[in-house]
């Protein structure tokens, strides 16, 4: 099904708390993917199905071992595991230094997430450095979901990066790009405008999305317990809105999307 990469510059916008948060409401089934160069979160943040800590080596890495030999799309759900609540998730590298070794690996996941039978790909792609070789994996989605925080130095990155990463995607065929603004709702309107200000003063080929709830309160309970009140959260009230408009994005001729949106295909409340 479709390949949805979120990501970002500078400053930690809340890439892996937005990645999590939305597969947790996608509204279809989805595989939520740590591709995270720097290494990923998952496994120190969330416990697996049945409560016990996700396997660090189940993931990326064994994923990884195997696929030298060439990978079907089907294989991917050999490495994934399922955290509490029922998501999905292939776990991702453990340290940095791995992803030097794996450079090859990007171009064929992209491939085998674009083409997964069953379920979209929501893949945490981390911060976008200069060349990052994930580019060989943007290259196939359906759309690049850049998150950030309407400070005028996390925009002035972003813009940058847009500009580069657009050149080195090329041509026509390059994936849309979107952008989401961390921010709080009562402010969602000017820091919107703001944005959509800068990306067009610079005529990047780039549209703001939308807003993504700034709720600390929320970003901390999606570390680790989901209750009740998580799932009425801000933070998770707006990541099924913007799981919605993204879901419909990917697939825009399936016509009951809307109809299940909201239907939490991930952590339930206990
Ligand atoms: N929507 C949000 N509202 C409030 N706080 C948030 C939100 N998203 C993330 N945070 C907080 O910001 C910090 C960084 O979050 P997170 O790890 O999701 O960012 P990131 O962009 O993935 O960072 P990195 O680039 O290091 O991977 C965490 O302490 C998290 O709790
Ligand atoms: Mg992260």
């Amino acid at each position: 099904m479709g390949l949805v990469v979120l990501a970002a510059d500078k400053g930690a916008p809340g890439v892996t708390t937005a990645a999590i948060a939305l597969g947790a409401v996608w509204p279809r089934p989805v595989l939520l993917a740590e591709c995270d160069q720097a290494g990923g979160d998952l496994v120190y943040r969330l416990p697996a199905d049945g409560g016990g800590m996700l396997n660090p080596a189940r993931g990326m890495l064994s994923l990884a071992a195997t696929a030298r030999r060439g990978l079907r799309a089907e294989q991917v759900w050999e490495h994934t595991q399922r955290l509490e609540g029922g998501l999905d998730v292939l776990v991702g590298l453990t340290r940095a230094e791995q992803a030097q070794g794996l450079t090859w690996l990007w171009s064929p996941l992209g491939r085998a997430f674009a083409n997964l039978p069953g379920a979209d790909v929501v893949a945490d792609c981390g911060r976008l450095g200069p060349g990052s070789a994930l580019t060989d994996l943007l290259r196939e989605a359906s759309m690049i979901v850049l998150f950030t925080r309407a400070t005028l130095e996390q925009v002035a990155h972003l813009r940058e990066r847009i500009g580069s990463l657009s050149n080195d995607l090329g041509g026509h065929s390059a994936p849309p790009i979107g952008i989401v603004v961390v921010a709080d709702p009562s402010e969602y309107r000017t820091a919107i405008a703001e944005v959509s200000r800068i990306i067009s003063n610079a005529k990047l080929p780039a549209a703001v999305l939308g807003g993504f709830a700034m709720d600390p309160k929320g970003a901390e309970m999606l570390r680790g317990q989901w209750g009740g009140r998580l799932d009425r959260s801000l933070l998770i009230r707006s990541a099924r809105q913007l799981a919605g408009g993204l879901a419909t994005r990917v697939a825009p001729t399936s016509g009951d999307d809307r109809e299940t949106q909201g239907v939490a295909s991930g952590p339930q409340p206990r």
